[in-house]
């Protein structure tokens, strides 16, 4: 079995009107490229190959000639037609023939992502039932779905909270298994005549099978409204600028490598140097030693000179015993 992408980008992104007035807002740029480039990214990185795409009926071909086969990416990509906006969750019902007996990675084609999260999505893919969700720390909750979290359990989902429940928002990234179809088909429309997503994720909450973690890196919903997706174009910018290769880890183990092997170099001469040093020294101390005497030759000496042997350096005064007689 293998885990089959779909990325929703429906919608009639009213919110960034009048910019979505005569196209789909996932076409919109976002810094140097299509909005919609940076799901295909997302869920290609995280090894994920067979890709379907949902769109409106009014901008699909857009869609199409932009993307085609998803060649360009190095993805197999689909298409669907969402006839009307009916929602998240309706959209993600037209999928099911292409997902088969398989789990899912989807994603919003708005929803861009700094981490890789393959990890997590290897993971997943593991894990018999359930689903897995993306939270991440918002300072505007009130405009997101809004995770509630007890004791490291998450409780519920609160779709755009009037009251505040916490800061964690729930991102556009969902994992699902195949339990998800069900869901869709008894979920009623919310107030805003919409199959929501939210109510997919409080199925699995409830089923005690929703598992969550939290993003570490930056999350933009580009199609929030005017400013996130300016604040998304202005984070894709700075990242370009300051962007990490994506072989650091090889780039900082050789140098590490490098490092570690100049500064043993280094240590080896200064060893080598010192080693020289001392040893010159002690053999100078060695060579101005005076000869070894045999016991006869100093008994000789000591006839002529009874306190020679006892003056122990050049420069200790020699011993004169008329300075400890008194003459008298
Ligand atoms: C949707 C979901 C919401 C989620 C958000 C993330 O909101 O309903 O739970 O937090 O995407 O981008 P929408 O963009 O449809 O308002």
């Amino acid at each position: 079995m293998k885990l089959k992408g779909v990325i929703l980008a429906g919608g009639t992104g009213s919110r960034l009107h009048p910019l979505t007035k005569i196209t789909n807002k996932h076409l919109l740029p976002v810094y140097d490229r299509p909005m919609i480039y940076y799901p295909i990214e997302t869920l290609r990185d995280a090894g994920i190959k067979d890709i379907m795409i949902v769109s409106g009926r009014g901008h699909a071909g857009g869609f199409l000639e932009l993307l085609g086969s998803g060649h360009e990416f190095g993805v197999n990509l689909s298409y669907a037609i969402q006839e009307e906006a009916g929602g998240i969750a309706q959209a993600l019902s037209l999928t099911k023939d292409f997902v088969g007996d398989n789990k899912m990675v989807v994603v919003l084609g708005d929803n861009i992502f700094e981490d890789n999260l393959t990890t997590t999505i290897e993971t997943f893919e593991k894990t018999p039932i359930g689903a897995r969700i993306f939270l991440k720390e918002v300072e505007h909750p009130e405009h997101y779905g809004v995770a509630r979290i007890e004791k490291d359990k998450i409780i519920e989902i609160v779709e755009k909270p009037k009251q505040f429940i916490g800061n964690l928002a729930v991102t556009g990234l969902y994992l699902y298994d195949n339990q998800v179809w069900d869901v869709i088909k008894n979920l009623k429309p919310s107030g805003r005549g919409e199959l929501e997503i939210t109510d997919v994720n409080n199925f699995y909450i409830q089923q005690g099978t929703m598992k969550y973690d939290i993003i570490p890196g930056w999350w933009a919903d580009g199609g929030e409204s005017i400013d996130t997706w300016l604040e998304a174009n202005n984070l894709l910018a700075r990242r370009s600028k300051t962007s990490i290769p994506q072989n650091i880890e090889v780039i900082i183990k050789e140098t590490t490598e490098k490092v570690v092997k100049e500064t043993m170099k280094l240590m080896q001469s200064h060893a080598n140097q010192t080693m020289n040093d001392y040893s010159s020294k002690y053999r100078k101390i060695y060579n101005e030693q005076e000869e070894i005497k045999s016991p006869e030759e100093i008994k000789s000496e000591t006839k002529e000179n009874p306190f020679k042997n006892i003056v122990k350096d050049e420069d200790d005064v020699p011993f004169d015993i008329n300075n400890y007689y008194t003459k008298d």
